[in-house]
């Protein structure tokens, strides 16, 4: 019984640690079963942060397997860090590197995704913005005092935080982030943006669990065959009863 308080606790313990940043999620609304927006996330990801995140996880040809890419495909478009197909995506910073570059170690985010959720993610990623005290000049409102830079600042832009003052319960003064103001326009416009988060969330999902859209597949064959095998019984047993009454 112990045991399975404590691991009940432990699949429930990143929801209540995460929950206290405080902030309010906005919604992912990812759709696994959109093949463009998994290999638009495919892309952002090679581009944007496999320099430094390894997905040591999953491999380049499942990948493209998966999202309905040749391996040709892969290599010409999706591979910049490996040399063939078959190999997993990983990366050339050791983690000695890493703590000297950033103070912190560089997760690996083949699994980021189950750990965080997906509107963690997409909250996250669009929640940069500046701060000078930090080393990169960036802060994150889900992730305070992030050691990560804001990679994706060329696509969304720079934003500074816009506060609001208020007193709370015992009178002390608080501030609260209540928007964002864009400082530096990036290539995109906000809508934008959130699209291309969304994809880039999509594949960070998908990586979560590939085994996933299978099942769905999968899922809705077992669904219909149950749908026809219920029509074949249910005509079989009038054929067996159609005498006795
Ligand atoms: C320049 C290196 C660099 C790049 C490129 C980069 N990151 Fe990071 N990222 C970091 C570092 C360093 C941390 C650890 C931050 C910390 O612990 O304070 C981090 C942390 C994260 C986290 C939080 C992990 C956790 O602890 O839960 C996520 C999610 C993440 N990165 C996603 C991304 C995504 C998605 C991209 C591509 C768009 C990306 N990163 C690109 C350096 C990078």
């Amino acid at each position: 019984m112990k045991t399975k308080i404590f691991a009940l606790m432990m699949l429930l313990a990143p929801a209540f640690a995460f929950a206290s940043s405080g902030i309010k999620l906005d919604k992912a609304d990812v759709d696994l079963s959109n093949q463009a927006s998994l290999q638009n996330g495919a892309k952002l990801f090679v581009n944007y942060c496999l320099s430094c995140h390894s997905a040591a996880y999953m491999r380049y040809n499942r990948m493209g397997q998966d999202l309905g890419l040749s391996n040709e495909q892969v290599k010409e478009n999706l591979m910049f860090a490996a040399e063939k197909v078959g190999e997993t995506m990983t990366i050339a910073m050791t983690p000695e590197d890493a703590k000297q570059m950033f103070g912190t170690k560089v997760p690996d985010l083949s699994v980021i995704a189950r750990a965080r959720g997906a509107d963690w993610l997409y909250t996250y990623l669009r929640t940069f913005y500046l701060d000078d005290s930090r080393p990169f000049g960036v802060n994150n409102a889900a992730f305070k005092d992030v050691g990560m830079p804001h990679v994706l600042w060329e696509l969304e832009g720079l934003k500074k935080p816009i506060y609001e003052t208020h007193k709370d319960h015992e009178g002390h003064e608080v501030q609260t982030l209540t928007g964002y103001e864009m400082v530096k326009p990036g290539k995109l416009t906000p809508a934008e943006y959130d699209n291309e988060v969304r994809d880039l969330v999509n594949f960070l999902v998908y990586m979560g669990e590939p085994a996933k859209l299978k099942r769905y597949t999968i899922g809705v064959w077992v669904l219909l065959f149950l749908a026809v095998l219920f029509v074949l019984a249910y005509a079989l047993k009038k054929e067996y009863w159609k005498d006795i009454h």
